[in-house]
């Protein structure tokens, strides 16, 4: 049974640096751990909460409930195919590491997601994505701990419901199971995913032509688009990008001709937010110690000693602001507590 901590700092835990506690927390390094914090604790019962790295969590203060943090590690081939491998990683192990050891071993699938900040265990949750990839393309099985019972469980892709920025884990799922593993297929002989047209461009100018390429090229481009959480507190886009009726679209056309859009399931149409926002005039702006991001104004930052609060009002006014111009309600991305 590991510690359970009272009042514990959590700081460190959230890419926003924000300087908050949460009143109970315990960092589980074993199923077996988690299933003792489920029966023998108070955590059933409170307001809680499951961390990985803090990556896209926004804390409006203290937390006044139960942080767990499931804390399992660990990476391994658990069977070997003639195309392909079948990699089990603990969920909490960090996303990039991941990336880097797969791309190393030659192993692709999830390259372009090199550099996103979190844990694997929080992957699947808002399925990650970024240049072209989302993780669920690489994903076969989320393992898991029901916290009702107490019971592991299993869940096949298919059952994951997956989406853009989305999963069961945040629907049905929410709050009631603790991630543990999860189990991807990677490809031996990997086909590159240069969509993007950044990527695109920098591996022409590469000399070879393999996942390791995609990998530089899509930590050069992030490295000059988006802040580095450990210099300046932030958790990447703070928005979704909002997804219309094509028809919707027409109609803001005629009012803003330059508006850029990206097709969508079904017909429809994902408009960048980043645009939006910048059109609104928030790019590179503060509120208090809080501000948007210079390269990206979709990622909101703390300039240092901001409060969540802050963070907050300025979110609020951004989206004010885009709805009052363009009709579309921004949903954030980041998880707000
Ligand atoms: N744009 C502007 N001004 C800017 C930046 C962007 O107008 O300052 C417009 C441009 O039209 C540009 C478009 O926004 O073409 C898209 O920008 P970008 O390619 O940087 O990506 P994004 O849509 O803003 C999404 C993800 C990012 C991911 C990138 C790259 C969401 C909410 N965000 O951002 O993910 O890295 O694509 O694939 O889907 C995250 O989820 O935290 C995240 C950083």
């Amino acid at each position: 049974m590991p510690e359970i901590l009272s009042q514990f700092p959590i700081k460190h835990l959230n890419t926003f640096h924000l300087d908050v506690s949460a009143e109970q927390f315990a960092e589980c390094r074993t199923v077996n751990e988690i299933q003792s914090v489920i029966k023998k604790t108070s955590f059933r019962e409170s307001q809680r909460l499951i961390i990985g790295e803090g990556s896209n969590i926004l804390f409006s203060g203290d937390f006044g409930g139960f942080v767990l943090r499931p804390a399992i590690m660990g990476k391994e081939i658990i069977s070997e195919e003639r195309g392909s491998v079948r990699l089990q990683a603990g969920g909490g192990e960090n996303c990039d590491e991941l990336v880097e050891w797969a791309v190393n071993w030659g192993f692709g699938g999830i390259e372009n997601l090199s550099l996103i900040p979190g844990s694997v265990g929080s992957s699947p949750i808002q399925n990650i994505g970024a240049y072209g990839m989302e993780v669920c393309t690489a994903i076969e099985k989320v393992l898991a701990t029901d916290i009702d019972t107490g019971k592991k469980l299993i869940f096949e892709k298919e059952s994951c419901g997956f989406g853009y920025r989305d999963s069961i884990f945040k629907r049905h799922w929410k709050g009631r199971c603790i991630i543990t593993s999860v189990i991807f297929m990677l490809s031996k002989q990997p086909k590159l995913n240069i969509s993007y047209q950044g990527v695109a461009e920098l591996l022409e100018s590469s000399p070879t032509k393999d996942i390791k390429a995609v990998r530089t090229a899509v930590i050069a481009i992030r490295k000059s688009k988006l802040p580095d959480p450990d210099l300046l507190g932030n958790a990447g886009s703070f928005f979704k990008n909002p997804v219309i009726p094509a028809g919707e679209l027409e109609t803001l056309q005629a009012q803003f001709p330059d508006i850029p859009s990206y097709p969508a399931p079904g017909g429809s149409r994902k408009i960048p937010a980043a645009w939006m926002i910048e059109q609104c005039g928030w790019k590179d702006r503060k509120h208090g110690r809080a501000g948007t991001y210079k390269h990206q104004p979709l990622v909101i930052v703390n300039h240092g000693g901001s409060s969540g609060r802050e963070i907050l009002e300025l979110a609020q006014l951004i989206s004010d602001e885009v709805e009052n111009k363009f009709g579309i309600m921004l949903i954030p991305e980041v998880t707000i507590l």
